[in-house]
């Protein structure tokens, strides 16, 4: 059994996220050719702030925390389309660097957002007067505890599996997102409402698109990414919906893809399953898909 930590290297490391291509990058913080091609409205930043509204999560005069918040460019998209609704916002991340990043993309903004170099963990369990914590692609950063047994579980794993009766495999190795859980923990502690995202393990595939499950398990356990300098793992999203439930709050869960609203194309289907790409714009629609197809989010309330 071992614990895995990225703690070091985000700290300490240049953090490349065009290497790790995030989708909020992927997305950008304004229309590309990227964006233009698969004929998505707006920014994510911008599609993930309407949906917020819809689902009450982005109240008038809010104050958001954004924990890991990258290059800026969701904080960037969601002040620019509903700066309005926000407030204050506070940008947490551990990486120096990249707070630097965040404050030079925010500087339009810079009366109204604060940015902390901090642990995620640490600063959980005193955030005071907030209205919304946004955790985007973060979640496969934090700890995961490997080569466990369902018949040899000790310590934290145990305590958290049997504490909150999450499903693993039966027999071999599996790996738990400690991390990830003790932060849904704290989250529903604090009370705040919160919305998460990552790469899964269980993903959930759109309605209207089952092609995408070609090749997918709908229903595993945290995988190994190899990154730039650290690895990444998915996330069992059935596992932070089952702590949450709990811990007595309400969750919401969906496919990435769907909430980004990107209308599908008819030839997308055929672009996918055939795996061909003839043309540019071709390339694009493959590779996002491959991409998209396994993101989740959450929301806590
Ligand atoms: C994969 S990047 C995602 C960036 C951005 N949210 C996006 O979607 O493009 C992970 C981010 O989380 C930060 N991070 C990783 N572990 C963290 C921790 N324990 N506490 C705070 N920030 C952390 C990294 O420095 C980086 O900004």
């Amino acid at each position: 059994m071992t614990t895995c930590s990225t703690r070091d290297f985000h700290r300490n490391s240049p953090v490349d996220l065009m290497k790790e291509l995030t989708i909020c990058e992927s997305l950008g913080a304004g229309p590309t050719s990227y964006t233009r091609t698969l004929g998505m409205d707006g920014t994510y930043g911008g599609v993930l702030g309407g949906f917020l509204v819809e689902q009450g999560l982005l109240p008038e005069a809010a104050f958001v925390l954004e924990a890991g918040g990258g290059y800026g460019t969701l904080m960037l998209g969601l002040l620019k389309a509903h700066g309005h609704r926000i407030r204050k916002a506070c940008m947490v991340d551990l990486s120096r660097r990249l707070l630097r990043r965040q404050q030079e993309r925010l500087a339009d903004f810079r009366d109204r957002v604060s940015f902390v170099q901090a642990d995620i963990h640490d600063v959980m369990g005193s955030i005071r007067g907030c209205d919304l914590v946004i955790v985007n692609e973060v979640m496969g950063d934090l700890d995961v505890t490997k080569g466990l047994h369902a018949r040899d579980l000790r310590e934290e794993a145990r305590s958290i599996i049997e504490g909150y009766g999450l499903a693993v495999p039966e027999h071999g190795e599996f790996t738990l997102n400690t991390g990830a859980i003790r932060l849904v923990e704290s989250l529903c502690r604090s009370g705040v409402p919160a919305f998460l995202s990552e790469h899964s393990c269980d993903p959930i595939i759109p309605r209207g698109m089952p092609y995408l499950a070609r090749g997918l398990s709908l229903d595993s356990f945290p995988r190994e990414i190899r990154l730039h300098g650290h690895s990444e793992y998915t996330v069992r999203f059935s596992h932070l919906t089952a702590v949450a439930r709990a811990l007595g709050r309400e969750t919401r869960t969906g496919s990435l893809l769907e909430l980004l609203g990107i209308p599908e194309k008819p030839s997308w289907r055929f672009i996918f399953t055939a795996q061909a790409a003839a043309t540019d714009d071709q390339a694009i629609v493959l590779e996002f898909l491959e991409h998209v197809r396994e993101y989740r989010w959450l929301t806590i309330s």
